[in-house]
């Protein structure tokens, strides 16, 4: 079949608070109210404020920058833009496409637990017995094995998400995705702060605040905590997973790319901090209602701690219930905006490559991805495999695929300049050569040997006790999987040309220089005709 050069226009944001608002609510989800407190506790409490933001600083802001400049110079998803960046370099477009999708398959479980208690809190349906209820009554939790029964309260909320999933992907990045974030994200806000206020005057709150933030600077010299702390700040900015180039790629030709990118790291950091502040102060309370201390209190981490420990505290709080309607909703919502951001990456992907309609790719990803997730997630074993994947995706898959997105893109294809002198024309806040040097020397470094020491850890001791097959199934399987399908990904031909596109701003070579340091002449954001 013959190629034809893609003529619709490509699609925008409306403007750029829409963008940023958009990027925040990828950035704000379950990883900054589920995930960022236990693992904030767990890597040293206080002293994780340390790691945490080094790896803010080091890798996340410069691979952020990295990922933005990517997706708006060659206006693609993850693998179109790879592409037109260098051919060759598609596979790993693709392999950071596969890991959001294994992400998404569970992430969208966790939004319909979410859903769920929501629902209980009206009646505070989990309020006898916290861990029984989420455990034993919901989800069913059976062996660490591959289960057929689907447990249909978890089953409904997931169908649901899926439906809600395909209809906002349908409506496009402006009409859909924009809609949501513009008004998702004023509301979670308004929900954060009644929140923090509620938790920080409740008695025994201090108590939680020093258990979260009390350094113990053991923990630093732990390379475990090290990688978890960047691995955190991976997912919690939604980066190198080749979501933040998709976003990016729908910015008009002229966005003040950097200083938006600042707006949106610092705006993700303090949400979470927020929410550990949040989680901790009311955790202080339960300690002090039970009268032990916050260390005793057990379950202060994964998803015990949002829906076992956190319904324990509703229990005893006065109005819990509609304090468990504000929680719930607020993970909703945060986990929604994000897993949009994450299925846009994926349906972009499709769209481009097979050059369908945006609907059918919609149709396409939630049919697919949402049968797996049912399937998968919402069975006995769910919890299970849901902690496994999330293990090896998030440690090992984006991890790996930030070392190789740096290496190659500085080292190999020498792109550093060029990516800067884009940054830098389209910007306001300007982009020095530290970034070169943070991503091309230090983060494939530290970020190599944290690599090699968690592989070599999960190798030697395993998982959370659980079986060696189902390690090699779930967890090896998963990284296996995306490479394999990023592989075969590629190797599926385009439908449209993806040649014809000549980068904006025009990069002169004897100019590189000075270029760097201000805005090109001729900056009027024309296209010459070329593909969107
Ligand atoms: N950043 C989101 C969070 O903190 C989740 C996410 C992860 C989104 C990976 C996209 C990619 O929960």
């Amino acid at each position: 079949m013959a190629t034809k050069v893609q003529s619709t226009e490509r699609e925008q944001w409306s403007h750029q608070t829409g963008f940023i608002l958009a990027a925040i609510g990828s950035a704000v989800g379950l990883g900054n109210i589920w995930r960022f407190p236990g693992v904030a506790y767990e890597g040293g409490g206080g002293a994780f404020l340390v790691p945490y933001l080094i790896a803010l600083l080091t890798a996340g802001i410069p691979i952020l920058f990295l990922d933005y400049a990517i997706g708006h110079r060659f206006r693609g998803a993850a693998p179109l833009a790879f592409r037109r960046m260098k051919k060759w370099t598609e596979p790993l477009g693709w392999f950071q496409i596969m890991l959001s999708f294994v992400i998404a398959v569970y992430y969208a479980a966790v939004i319909a637990w979410s859903m769920s208690y929501f629902v209980f809190s009206f009646d505070m349906e989990y309020a006898d017995d916290p861990k029984g209820f989420f455990l034993g009554e919901y989800l069913q939790v059976g062996e660490p094995e591959i289960s057929t029964s689907i447990v249909a309260g978890v089953a409904i909320p997931l169908v649901l998400v899926w439906v809600a999933v395909l209809v906002i992907l349908g409506l496009g990045v402006a009409g859909g995705v924009q809609r949501v974030n513009v008004i998702g994200i004023p509301l979670l806000l308004v929900a954060f702060i009644a929140l923090v206020i509620r938790a920080l005057t409740l008695p025994g709150a201090t108590d939680g605040l020093n258990e979260l933030f009390t350094p113990d600077w053991e923990a630093l010299s732990d390379p475990d905590v090290w990688i978890a702390a960047y691995s955190q700040i991976f997912f919690s900015l939604s980066i190198a997973f080749g979501i933040m180039i998709t976003y990016a790629s729908y910015q008009k030709r002229k966005a003040n790319m950097t200083s938006s990118g600042l707006v949106v790291a610092f705006a993700n950091s303090s949400f979470e901090i927020l929410a550990g502040i949040a989680v901790f102060s009311t955790l202080g309370f339960l300690a002090f209602e039970r009268g032990v201390g916050v260390g005793e209190l057990e379950g202060l981490t994964g998803p015990i701690l949002s829906f076992v420990t956190f319904p324990a505290v509703l229990a005893q709080m006065p109005a819990g219930s509609l304090w468990g309607a504000v929680f719930f909703g607020a993970l909703v919502i945060a986990g929604f905006t994000s897993l949009i951001s994450i299925l846009l990456g994926v349906s972009a992907s499709l769209q481009e490559k097979l050059g369908v309609s945006r609907r059918a790719a919609a149709v396409g990803v939630a049919a697919v991805c949402g049968t797996i997730s049912v399937a998968l997630f919402s069975t006995t074993s769910g919890l299970l495999a849901l902690d496994t994947v999330d293990q090896w995706a998030n440690n090992i898959g984006v991890v790996t695929s930030a070392i190789l997105m740096a290496i190659i893109v500085i080292w190999i294809i020498r792109k550093g300049d060029e990516l800067r002198f884009h940054l830098n024309s389209v910007s306001t806040f300007k982009v020095g050569r530290i970034w070169i040097l943070l991503l091309g020397v230090l983060a494939p470094i530290y970020l190599s040997y944290m690599l090699i020491e968690r592989i070599i850890t999960l190798i030697s001791d395993g998982y959370e006790q659980l079986p060696t097959w189902y390690l090699v199934v779930f967890g090896w399987g998963t990284i296996a999987f995306t490479v394999i399908a990023a592989f075969v990904l590629t190797a599926l031909p385009w439908r449209n040309s993806t040649e014809r596109f000549t980068p904006w701003p025009q990069l002169r070579h004897d100019d590189v220089k000075t270029a760097l340091a201000g805005p090109p002449q001729s900056a009027d954001g024309s296209t010459n005709g070329e593909i969107k």
